[in-house]
């Protein structure tokens, strides 16, 4: 079992799937970055067309855009994610779905099978992705960037990217990647937005849920926890800045 995977499937198994039901309010003076993925991916659906999703957790977000296509398969390393996926896709009733467990750097997938490759949040593998696209399929990527929670993990003095805030920028390197596989990159876009945790207790609860420290412990990490959210309070809440990128890209 990779840290990776140990790591999300004890989320699964703490929180029945990949949401903390932390309690927040966010703000978003660029747009959601969310909302944006999901018109992307949408623009490329047709009712015949054959959409892989890769790191689909427990599948809930996946499963929104799933009826704008024909088929979709979905892959995750985490048993504990794809059995709370598969939970909401029959509470879904979706049965063109099917969650698998697999890598998505080498996916078992015929050359060519798909249209639409997507990772939200998820890896980014670009020679396999364009391995398993047909000549003029799209992938998809939703991704952190370089200054996301730059300030939270100052304090804390670790963290996912921590530093790369003074390195190349991850949208430029993914972009990157992508061109040198054989991809035409046709849409780029870096979004800074805001989130005020209500209390303590639910920044806690987000941070046992997100890999931001893979190995945050609410009583080991108090200090620095208590450190920042003397700082980052407000009258909406505790602040943490968030920087995401959507990136689109075409095989060529
Ligand atoms: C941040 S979660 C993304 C969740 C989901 N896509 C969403 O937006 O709600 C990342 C997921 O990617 C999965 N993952 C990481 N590396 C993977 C790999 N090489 N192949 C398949 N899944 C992977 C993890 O198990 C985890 O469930």
């Amino acid at each position: 079992m990779t840290q990776q995977q140990g790591f999300y499937s004890k989320v699964a198994e703490k929180f029945g799937g990949y949401s903390s039901g932390a309690q927040r309010t966010t703000s978003f003076p660029q747009g959601d970055p969310e909302e944006r993925f999901d018109a992307l991916v949408r623009e490329l659906a047709s009712p015949t067309g054959r959409l892989l999703d890769v790191g689909c957790a427990d599948g809930r977000n996946l499963l929104a855009v799933a009826p704008s296509f024909g088929r979709v398969d979905a892959l995750d390393l985490s048993p504990e994610m794809l059995a709370s996926a598969e939970r909401h896709r029959a509470a879904s009733g979706l049965d063109h779905v099917e969650f698998a467990l697999g890598d998505a750097s080498a996916t078992g997938f015929p050359d060519g099978a798909f249209d639409v490759v997507t990772s939200r949040r998820g890896p980014l593998f670009p020679e396999e992705f364009r391995r398993v696209l047909r000549p003029g399929g799209s992938v998809v990527h939703l991704g952190i960037a370089e200054r996301d929670v730059q300030e939270l993990k100052e304090v804390f003095g670790r963290g996912q990217l921590y530093g790369r805030w003074s390195k190349t920028p991850v949208l430029r390197e993914e972009s990157d990647r992508l061109e040198r596989a054989g991809f035409t990159v046709d849409h780029a876009r870096e979004f800074t937005y805001d989130e005020y945790f209500h209390t303590p207790a639910d920044l806690d609860r987000f941070l046992q849920m997100v890999p931001i420290f893979e190995d945050y412990d609410s009583a080991a990490d108090r200090d620095a926890f208590e450190r920042y959210a003397a700082r980052a309070t407000t009258s909406e809440g505790i602040h943490l800045a968030r920087h995401w990128f959507v990136l689109r890209a075409q095989r060529n």
